[in-house]
């Protein structure tokens, strides 16, 4: 996760040019940001350089980074939801579709390319807040009491990330996921009727349509995995790094996992990145369908060296087993 973000040089090079939308609307500079992350650490699978905000773009909304989303305007009432345009990814947000394709010349053909979208209930957040926030007040206002216009804009960003995503798996990529980083915040009632029946639509939207794995990646909804992985038959489920992996993965048996190591073990020694590395791999022996990742994005002033050390690690761990 945030393979291309902001802790590589390449990157900040990128960002004395260009602003961070500029660098997601120019197709061969958001391959770039890609590929500079790739070629450095070599993992398996590339995340496409882009936000979850971006679909924003495509409602007819005014969009800035800093560092950041922020919206000319907060969707909170009916009107505010009406008042927002039908996305056609397609043609709106051709910068993303061209990405994928340059990208996908560039990446080794054993390397998979996931495309990604804010799950519904997340990208709703956003919308209704209009930048990120620390208590959520003006997400959660429009939620509580104003709950039909709410539903509304769930249902029309139920409909923004479907045909986003499909854009994405139709101009090359092999994967999708879903970032709900919101859900987490909502009450379990809320949680199941909001968060999870919404993201279970596009999923099964996109099943109808396209045969690719999908993500579903929830912070801090550890209480309810169970369910989670029952309303959003997602085929990986993401596992954040405040619980035990195996007892999760345990808890999620048709599913495969994707986790979950702590992001900030990277600010340690290389000595505890490769202990900890390990003893993750350790944990997750004869569980198949574990995909090794981080807990939570890559922080910023993370040091490089120390990410490349856990794909050094677990590429050695697998080549001794085998
Ligand atoms: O590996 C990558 O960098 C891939 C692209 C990627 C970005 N954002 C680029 C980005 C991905 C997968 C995301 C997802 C994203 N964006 C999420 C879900 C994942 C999560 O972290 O929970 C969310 C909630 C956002 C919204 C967003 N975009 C925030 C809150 C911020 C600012 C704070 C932060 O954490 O960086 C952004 C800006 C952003 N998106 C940056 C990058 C590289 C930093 C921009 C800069 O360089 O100034």
């Amino acid at each position: 996760m945030r393979q291309a973000g902001r802790y590589m040089p390449e990157y900040q090079a990128l960002k004395a040019q260009y602003s961070f939308l500029e660098i997601c609307r120019k197709p061969e500079i958001a391959a770039k940001a890609t590929m500079d992350a790739f070629n450095y650490l070599r993992p398996d699978a590339a995340i496409i350089f882009s936000d979850i905000m971006i679909p924003a773009l495509a409602m007819g909304l005014e969009l800035d980074f800093a560092p950041g989303p922020k919206l000319n305007r907060a969707i909170q009432t009916h009107d505010d939801v009406v008042s927002l345009k039908r996305p056609e990814p397609a043609k709106d947000l051709d910068f993303v579709m061209n990405a994928i394709q340059l990208t996908r010349a560039q990446l080794p053909s054993s390397a998979s390319l996931i495309g990604f979208v804010g799950a519904p209930l997340t990208l709703a957040a956003y919308l209704a807040e209009g930048a990120p926030s620390k208590n959520w007040v003006g997400f959660k206002e429009t939620l509580y009491d104003r709950q039909s216009a709410f539903e509304a804009l769930l249902e029309r960003c139920v409909e923004a990330v479907t045909k986003h995503a499909l854009a994405q798996v139709e101009a090359g990529c092999d994967a999708i996921q879903l970032f709900d980083t919101n859900a987490g915040m909502l009450h379990p009632l809320e949680l199941e009727r909001f968060a999870l029946a919404s993201a279970g639509d596009v999923i099964a939207a996109l099943r109808e349509k396209v045969d690719v794995p999908i993500i579903y990646f929830a912070r801090n909804v550890g209480a309810h995995l169970e369910t989670v992985g029952a309303r959003t038959k997602a085929d990986v489920l993401g596992i954040d790094w405040s619980l035990q992996m195996r007892s999760a993965a345990d808890r999620l048996q048709s599913h495969a996992v994707m986790g979950n190591l702590d992001p900030t073990v990277l600010f340690a020694s290389e000595d505890v990145v490769e202990k900890r590395t390990l003893a993750l791999l350790e944990e997750m022996k004869g569980r198949p369908g574990h995909i090794f990742n981080l807990g939570h994005g890559v922080l910023p002033k993370t040091p490089p060296p120390n990410a490349r050390k856990i794909i050094e690690t677990i590429r050695s761990f697998h080549s001794v087993e085998e």
